[in-house]
């Protein structure tokens, strides 16, 4: 089986009178089915570029993006992605509901379904106090969930989405992220850019690296959190009346502790991870040369 989304060696520079941008090099990885895959980089990295490659908004120097093994460039892919663009131009004379209508009626949905899956997405985004606002009433934060709502609703099996975290309060990254965990639980596969660390943290199978339009690393999440495991913190009481204390334990030690403390009639009370910061790890990657 073909993936849902690959790019063999793409490549991208922008070439004005005065410059060459090389914004893509090179550019080679395969998203899985199933998988929510974090495209993370800093500003001007080259992410917007690869995405807008995917979509074929732009075309590649060299090198091809395939969805499910066919090349982006034919129209047909488009029927299998649902898109957020990272400043997405919605209808703003409409209200919210009236343009997820619109949207759903341009993708062929039964009247039903668009009416049931705008209100569930509406719903989760916390835009349901707006959906009968004009959108032009909208602040950045609700038209950005508003965008990422209009590239799902027609239930696409791949989402590609720029930057859907981006200029959002801290509840609406928290609702977003979950939207997200939602679609792959229903079997999508996602593609998402960011320049925020922590966004990949909780919700990404893997990472991408991208800097100065190079991949510098593709990496599992789930094993650099374990990992990163430096020690734990223990606390405990010695007996039921007596203060609590507490210890830093190494990995290697940690069952011979918690042996010492139980079998003397102690109880643990806190036993908690110490992590090397993920974000240590990232800025390593982003950092070198
Ligand atoms: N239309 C354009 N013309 C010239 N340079 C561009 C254009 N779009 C992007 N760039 C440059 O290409 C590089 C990558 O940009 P972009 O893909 O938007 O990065 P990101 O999305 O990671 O912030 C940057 O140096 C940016 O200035
Ligand atoms: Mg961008």
């Amino acid at each position: 089986m073909s993936h849902p989304l690959e790019l063999s060696s793409v490549s991208k520079q922008y070439v004005s009178r005065k410059h060459r941008v090389d914004a893509v090099r090179e550019v080679s990885f395969a998203v899985a089915a199933g998988e929510i895959f974090g495209f993370l980089g800093p500003n001007g990295a080259g992410k917007s570029t690869t995405i807008k490659i995917i979509m074929n908004l732009i075309r590649a120097d060299r090198g091809t993006a395939t969805i499910f093994g066919t090349p982006s460039t034919k129209a047909e892919t488009r029927r299998h992605v649902g898109f957020l663009p990272e400043n997405p131009a919605l209808y703003d004379y409409m209200t919210g509901a009236e343009y997820l209508r619109f949207v759903g009626n341009v993708h062929g949905m039964p009247k039903q379904r668009i009416r049931q899956r705008s209100d569930e997405l509406l719903m989760l985004l916390d835009l349901l106090p707006a959906a009968k606002r004009a959108i032009r009433s909208y602040s950045k934060g609700m038209l950005q969930k508003l965008g990422l709502a209009q590239a799902i609703i027609h239930d696409p099996p791949v989402l590609i989405l720029d930057e859907p975290m981006s200029g959002l309060d801290p509840l609406s990254r928290v609702l977003v992220k979950e939207l997200i965990v939602n679609e792959k639980k229903n079997g999508k596969t996602v593609f998402f850019s960011t320049h925020i660390i922590s966004d990949v943290e909780r919700v990404c199978d893997r990472v991408g690296i991208i800097r100065n339009g190079i991949l510098k690393a593709v990496k599992e999440v789930a094993p650099l959190l374990r990992e990163g495991i430096e020690a734990y913190r223990v606390r405990f009481a010695e007996h039921e009346s007596s203060a609590e204390q507490e210890i830093m334990v190494s990995p290697d030690d940690l069952t011979t502790q918690m042996v010492a403390i139980t079998s003397t009639g102690g109880t643990i009370r806190l036993l908690e991870p110490v992590r090397k910061n993920l974000e240590d790890f990232f800025l390593h990657i982003i950092r070198e040369d």
